[in-house]
């Protein structure tokens, strides 16, 4: 059993969301590209799982928040409050965050997979009236065949699908050589080009030396049924404890959540303060103040050396013998890019795939984009794998570009950007956190800052409750590399030197 496409995107996340919608812009033909993914639901904004998905209803509306309602459907829905002239949203659900949302973008549900994927070509066109005209016939069955075997394309299926979702499917394993990829489910499906879009799986306990992962009650935070899967949890505990293991991304926006849900949390990471990776002692150490006001407590420098629920799930032991009640545990202890089925094939580095800066990896007809590919970033002219939204989209449409006009595109020059929205705070950071670090702004108030310069250069800004304009200029500064001379001087003109620059 087989079928064949010209495109493959391989996983189904935001990666591919973005390369369809770039496909289609480009001008793919019906029945040309595939996604392929192990989940059961069209790509959409992973970002939302574990912000407006975990939200109880009646929360206000988030003014920049995915799944997005104009003002008729806000003031239509049942959450908006005539009196008090203000609108709860409902916890974000499907379809309100399928991918392109946060883009501005209309949504790709997958009614829109099945209508896009035009026919470019006119020739294309008269064949596919000619397979309206003969439809039912001996002859469209034969016709149909011919072009399986010589186009690549089962025109029998143009009639059915634009953009072919091939949903709760497993990829087993992948064969760069013959350009064929098999399922769970026992099919080959062929390409010409593959797009990889695996992303990332969450690390598990076990993968630590520890145990606990099977134990009721302890969630981690990927995919969509994790998502509900921690619904299911908080709304059976409500008023109950809940233990965060990890202090990174998943770790912060999933207590404030619980907490928003009304849940007693303790957070527990080995570092010394919440978001080692990014933030410095000083900003850690606001949010930590601002979690701690809203009831959240912190144990830190903890390794964990094992986890243990009871039978009835109430308590969990750590690794230092110190008890904790939990009606829950979420964990969120870092990410594994998903390279196995092409370990031995293509070149990997950093963990992940290595591309050119046209995403192009050790197989010139296979590319790679989002948290899965290793690509190098021009400004630090070093290969970098980034985790984050903004890169897999950008990522996505760059490699569509170099497949489909690929005279025409250039390499990869991606300024790295992370944010991040808890309770009401909100931050961006742009470029690299390497260097010295200058801190500027009110920390006592809600807009500050911090500066990296690296040899003598900014490389990296972070902005916690700037505007958009404030946000556009820090973004616009760490681009340009200003050379920066010196420190204090920095310090003094804070947010003024990038709105300068
Ligand atoms: P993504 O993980 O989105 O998709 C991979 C897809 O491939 C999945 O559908 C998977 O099932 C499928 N797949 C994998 N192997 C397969 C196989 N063998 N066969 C078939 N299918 C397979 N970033 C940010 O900048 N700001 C934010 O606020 C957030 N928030 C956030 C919240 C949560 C809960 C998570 C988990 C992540 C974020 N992120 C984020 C990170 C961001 O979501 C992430 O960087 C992108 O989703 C990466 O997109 P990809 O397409 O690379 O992978
Ligand atoms: P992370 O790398 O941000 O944080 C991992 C954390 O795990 C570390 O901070 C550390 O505290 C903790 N840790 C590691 N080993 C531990 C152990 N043995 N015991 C206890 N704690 C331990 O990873 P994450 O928070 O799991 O996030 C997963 C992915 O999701 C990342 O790629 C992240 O970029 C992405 N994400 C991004 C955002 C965002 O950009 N706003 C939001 C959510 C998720």
């Amino acid at each position: 059993m087989g079928r064949a496409f010209v495109y493959v995107i391989l996983g189904g996340g935001v990666g591919a969301g973005y390369a369809a919608l770039e496909f289609t812009k480009r001008g793919v033909s019906h029945g040309e590209l595939c996604i392929i993914s192990e989940e059961p639901v069209a790509p959409y904004e992973r970002p939302a799982l574990s912000k407006g998905f975990l939200l109880p209803e009646g929360i206000p509306l988030p003014q920049d928040s995915w799944g997005k309602l104009t003002s008729r459907e806000v003031i239509q829905s049942p959450w908006f409050d005539n009196s008090k002239k203000i609108c709860g949203s409902p916890p974000a659900r499907l379809p309100s965050f399928h991918t392109c949302v946060g883009a501005n973008e209309e949504r790709l549900t997958p009614k829109w997979y099945k209508e896009h994927g035009n026919c470019s070509s006119y020739h294309t066109l008269l064949l596919l009236v000619l397979m309206r005209m003969i439809k039912g016939t001996n002859l469209y069955w034969i016709f149909n065949y011919m072009s399986n075997v010589i186009l690549c394309r089962d025109l029998h299926s143009e009639f059915l699908v634009g953009i072919e979702l091939v949903l709760g499917t497993r990829v087993k394993s992948a064969d760069v050589k013959r350009k064929t990829l098999l399922t769970a489910t026992g099919e080959t499906i062929s390409y010409k080009i593959l797009i990889i879009a695996t992303g990332a799986r969450a690390l598990k306990l076990e993968e630590f030396g520890l145990n606990g992962s099977d134990a009721r009650n302890v969630c981690y935070l990927r995919d969509l049924a994790d998502a509900t899967r921690i619904v299911d949890v908080m709304q059976s505990g409500i008023g109950g404890n809940a233990v965060v293991i990890g202090g990174g991304y998943i770790g912060m926006e999933c207590a404030a959540s619980l907490v928003i849900n009304k849940i007693n949390v303790t957070m527990v990471f080995p570092e010394e303060h919440c978001m080692a990776r990014l933030f410095t002692p000083k900003i850690a150490s606001y949010y930590e103040d601002y979690y701690e006001d809203k009831g959240v407590k912190f144990i830190k420098g903890t390794v964990l050396s094992s986890i243990d629920m009871n039978s009835d799930g109430k308590e969990l032991i750590l690794g230092d013998e110190s008890h904790l009640p939990a009606d829950m545990v979420v964990v969120g202890i870092g990410i594994r890019p998903n390279t196995a089925l092409f370990e031995g094939q293509l070149t990997l580095e950093k963990g992940g795939i290595k591309v050119n800066g046209r995403m192009q990896t050790s197989n010139n007809s296979v590319y790679a984009i989002g948290d899965v590919a290793a690509f190098p970033v021009k400004l630090f002219g070093e290969i970098r794998r980034l985790e984050h939204v903004d890169s897999a989209r950008k990522s996505a449409r760059h490699a569509v570009a170099a497949i489909m006009e690929p005279e025409k595109t250039g390499e990869f020059d991606y300024l790295p950007f992370f944010y991040s929205r808890i309770f009401t705070l909100s931050w961006q950071f742009y470029g690299d956190n390497a260097g010295e670090v200058v801190h500027f702004g009110d920390f006592s108030g809600n807009t500050f800052g911090a500066y990296w310069v690296s040899k003598g250069h900014l490389v990296g800004s972070f902005l916690e409750g700037g505007t958009k304009e404030q946000y556009e200029a820090i973004s616009k500064a760490t681009r340009l590399k200003p050379a920066v001379e010196d420190l204090a001087e920095l310090e003094n003109q804070g947010l003024g030197f990038a709105l300068a620059a």
